[in-house]
């Protein structure tokens, strides 16, 4: 039974096979009369949506499923639920605030659980960042990514999937929202070069790609004013991106203009927001085409 909650639990051939599964015009039905529950515990717009129409595209039925309408781990536990769906569907996505929710759900092993964004990692997301690098330069290998802002989940994932994929990737956050030598060990096992810096300015010279993320994350809106503070000189802006040359922009959106990134970035034509956005759907279709059509088999 194979299992995604974060992008390293695929091998690097794996990955790449992935992605190129993500780029086939003609989608294998592996999914038809099947059906893939979609259990949100935050809320989402690109997630749900892409992971909607992957589930069509491969012939299957999503179910979304709202975590507060069925009362995970409150009117019936993560190992009952999961237990449950596992009669009815294919597959199981969740998106939760514990990263430990979809560790449950993969410990019943008995459907592929994909974890769609946890406190600790956003590996769908990871599919479509690296698959939208590879539709602007050709490859990952020896591209520079750089990450500017809050040290999570998304960089996590992001930091791994370059990685794997031989690229470099540059990490600017303030000490304090810097990872520790746990996760920079983990990022550099994944094959990559890994490189942190507190200057955004020193992060972006010379990259090919400037990837940003919200300061506050679902969940920590209590921390939002001391975020605000500790964040206010790693803005993505005309400046930043003028340091950063030909680079191109991407954010996973949502993106909250005037914080992290300004208007202007995101509307440029360096920006690629809305290509990532749509390859959030590509790339979950892929995914979807390797563990339900080649990996159970
Ligand atoms: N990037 C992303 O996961 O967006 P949503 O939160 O809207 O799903
Ligand atoms: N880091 C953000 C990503 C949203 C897609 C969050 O966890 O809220």
């Amino acid at each position: 039974m194979r299992h995604l909650l974060e992008i390293d639990d695929l091998t690097g051939d794996e990955l790449v096979h992935v992605l190129e599964l993500a780029q086939t015009s003609t989608p294998p039905q592996v999914l038809s009369g099947k059906g893939m529950a979609l259990v949100f515990e935050k809320p989402s717009l690109r997630t749900r949506n892409s992971m909607e129409m992957a589930v069509f595209q491969l012939g299957g039925h999503p179910v979304y499923i709202q975590s507060n309408e069925i009362g995970l781990d409150t009117r019936e536990s993560v190992e009952d639920v999961t237990n449950t769906l596992a009669g009815f569907h294919a597959a199981i996505g969740a998106r939760v605030f514990e990263h430990s929710k979809v560790e449950r759900m993969a410990a019943v092993d008995r459907i592929p659980i994909v974890n769609l964004l946890s406190d600790a990692a956003h590996p769908m997301q990871a599919l479509a960042d690296v698959l939208t690098i590879i539709d602007e330069f050709g490859s990952v290998e020896g591209r520079v990514v750089t990450y500017v802002g809050d040290s999570n989940n998304v960089t996590r994932s992001l930091g791994l999937a370059v990685g794997m994929l031989g690229g470099i990737f540059r990490i600017a956050s303030p000490i304090d929202y810097s990872f520790g030598e746990d996760d920079l060990a983990r990022l550099r096992s994944a094959g990559g070069v890994v490189e942190t810096m507190t200057n955004p300015y020193e992060a972006v010279e010379g990259c090919d790609v400037v990837y940003s993320d919200v300061f506050t994350s679902m969940g920590q809106e209590a921390e939002t004013d001391i975020r605000l503070r500790a964040f206010a000189d790693y803005q993505i802006n005309e400046s930043l991106m003028a340091a950063a040359g030909d680079a191109v922009f991407l954010h996973c959106l949502p993106a909250h203009r005037g914080e992290e990134v300004t208007s202007n970035v995101v509307d440029s034509p360096a920006s690629r927001v809305w290509k990532l956005a749509e390859n959030r759907m590509h790339a979950a279709r892929g995914y979807l085409a390797f563990v339900i059509g080649e990996s159970e088999l």
